[in-house]
């Protein structure tokens, strides 16, 4: 939709930001000492161990050691994306976000798509209003015969369309209606309301921005109902209904239910269950499914148990193969025939239903009783039919234990040993991501880390090593190239704190390993940065030059030195410090 944020745009939105007034206007923060302190948004604790620091506009906890700044944090908090979250951090102080490149038609879409939002928002409340109205009456008791109460109704935001075909045309804005899907155009030009006289059941996107809206109608009439067609800010595979109104009610939902309809993500809610979404009519895509897993580990699909159901169950799992990462886990439920969400949790009660939803196969056994129980295995052409079916789905699970495990599953029910298991995923042997803090860690942990952890927290302390004047090629120690590093990039920046620092590392290798240095505790008094990282600079430079003394003194014994060595060697020797 439109062009790159400058970066200096989001350095100085990180300057005019105060990450305290940020965090506290959503975690209530409380003073101690220099810090700002909360129980931890992040893990559950019952003492305070998330600090905010002003100077270095970074938070940390102590508890489970996350950290960041103000644009993590509203990624994580918010389950934003990047671009998501610079924008609601621009919001915050103010202020518009900028482009790169064209630049002017950017402006343009980005105004109507407000301008969507802003007419999206107005017709919500015009709907809400109408089911209050005499001619929602019938809406009203629709909904009441449905089991379904005026609070419910209320934080689902449900209204009325009434009647007629002019009564948004009549009241709003023509072009942002017609842009936002609210208007049926003809070929003639004219222009006529998309709803009348339906149940209205907004569709907001996760920022709790009224995107869409699906209508029902009160009768056995046909379309039952009509959704918002796809329009710049509304896109069926990409939203779920109920989303946002999950999030309201809880942050962090252990599982995500996925139903079918929006009357089941309404009548589970109304029975207390709310972590329910539905998919808008459509199958649910893998962009729905990796949102989901942005928000919970564990998603539990419900499907009809009939042939329909069970072809929507199968799509389902076809479209999560790919998302299902270590640590994520689908399970799916096939619900007794004839009943949807709606209807069994009526008949069973909460607690019968929690019972099946505890029960509800894993993706894994019902991917392999899918492909594999119609099948006799005993057969070689039922082995084969068997990996011709299950092969091509497991090659789309990204590696790790998980996609290991489905295939020593399937190597297991083919006979064992008739499977060539693909290179790269044959063994469950650990896997060791490549990690910069154990690097960063193994000579002389403390003292090099706490160098680091003060130039990251401190960045204006870089000219106290530039003014040294220092010669790399002679040092060696483990982590060096990590300091390098940070030296350049704080050069070349000038972060004015750590918080721009640590943006310049996001999605680089390094990031983890910064962002742990970062959040690092160091007990400094205030003021004291200069004298404690001059301190720990020269005393890692000594020891550093001398291991690099004591190996090449040794090497010179034993085999000799090149000339270059012999001048590292001279120079060392001249000025031990
Ligand atoms: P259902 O027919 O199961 O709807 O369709 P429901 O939500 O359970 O509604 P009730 O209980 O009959 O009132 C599931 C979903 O499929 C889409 C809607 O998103 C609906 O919630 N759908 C269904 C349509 O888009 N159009 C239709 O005509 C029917
Ligand atoms: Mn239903």
């Amino acid at each position: 939709m439109s062009g790159r944020i400058p970066r200096q745009f989001i350095d100085e939105l990180l300057v005019r930001v105060d990450i305290v007034d940020l965090i506290d206007s959503h975690v209530p923060l409380k003073k101690t000492g220099s810090n700002f302190v909360a129980r931890c948004p992040f893990h559950t604790e019952k003492t305070p161990s998330f600090s905010v620091n002003r100077n270095r506009q970074m938070y940390h906890c102590f508890g489970c050691g996350v950290s960041g700044n103000a644009i993590s944090f509203l990624m994580d908090y918010s389950h934003l994306g990047f671009v998501e979250a610079v924008e609601d951090l621009a919001a915050f102080v103010g202020v518009d976000v900028p482009r790169e490149d064209g630049g002017e038609s950017d402006e343009v879409v980005k105004e109507s798509a407000s301008h969507l939002y802003a007419v999206l928002e107005e017709v919500t409340a015009f709907y809400a209003e109408q089911l209050r109205g005499a001619e929602g009456q019938k809406a009203v008791e629709y909904l009441k015969g449905r089991g379904v109460t005026g609070e419910v109704a209320r934080d689902f935001g449900l209204g009325y369309a009434p009647q007629g075909w002019d009564v948004l045309v009549s009241r709003f804005d023509r072009k942002a209606l017609v842009d936002a899907g609210m208007l049926v155009v003809r070929d003639d030009g004219k222009v006529y309301d998309r709803f009348r006289g339906r149940l209205m059941f907004p569709i907001r996107d996760k920022r709790k921005r009224v995107i869409g809206f699906g209508g029902r109608v009160l009768d056995d009439s046909l379309p039952k109902y009509l959704n918002s067609p796809e329009t710049p800010v509304f896109s069926k595979s990409k939203e779920l209904y109920g989303l946002c109104e999950l999030l309201q009610k809880k942050n962090r939902p252990e599982r995500i239910l996925v139903v079918e309809g929006y009357m089941d993500v309404i009548a589970l809610a109304q029975y207390g269950v709310s972590n329910a979404v539905a998919a808008l009519g459509t199958a649910t895509s893998k962009t729905q499914i990796d949102l989901l897993f942005r928000f919970a580990a564990e998603l539990v699909f419900c499907f009809d148990g009939d042939i329909a159901g069970r072809q929507a169950a199968w799509k389902a799992t076809e479209a999560a193969l790919p998302c299902l990462r270590d640590g994520r886990q689908i399970k799916i439920m096939l619900l007794p025939q004839g009943h949807d969400p709606d209807s069994l949790i009526r008949a069973e009660g909460v607690p019968g239903f929690l019972e099946r939803i505890n029960g509800a196969n894993v993706l894994s056994d019902y991917f392999f009783e899918s492909v594999g129980g119609s099948l006799d295995l005993s057969t070689i052409e039922g082995r084969s039919q068997l990996m011709t079916a299950a092969r091509p789905q497991l090659e789309k699970v990204p590696s790790g234990f998980f996609k290991d495990m489905m295939w020593r599953r399937l190597n297991d029910m083919v006979g064992g040993g008739a499977l060539e298991v693909p290179k790269n995923q044959s063994t469950l042997r650990p896997r060791f991501e490549k990690n910069v803090t154990t690097k960063v860690g193994q000579k002389r942990p403390s003292l090099l880390r706490r160098v680091l952890a003060l130039l990251i927290q401190h960045p204006h302390l870089e000219h106290l090593v530039s003014q040294r004047d220092l010669e790399w090629g002679e040092l060696s120690f483990s982590g060096k190239e990590l300091l390098e590093d940070v030296l350049h990039v704080i050069a070349l920046e000038k972060p004015e704190n750590s918080a721009i620092l640590l943006e310049a590392y996001r999605e680089s290798s390094y990031e983890k390993a910064v962002k742990a240095l970062a959040g690092m505790e160091l007990d400094v008094p205030e003021g004291g940065e200069e004298a404690e990282f001059s301190g720990a600079l020269t005393q890692l430079l000594r020891q550093s030059r001398e291991d690099k003394l004591t190996e090449l003194l040794a090497k010179e014994g034993r085999e000799g030195l090149s000339i270059e060595e012999k001048q590292v060697l001279r120079m060392l020797l001249t000025q031990r410090i």
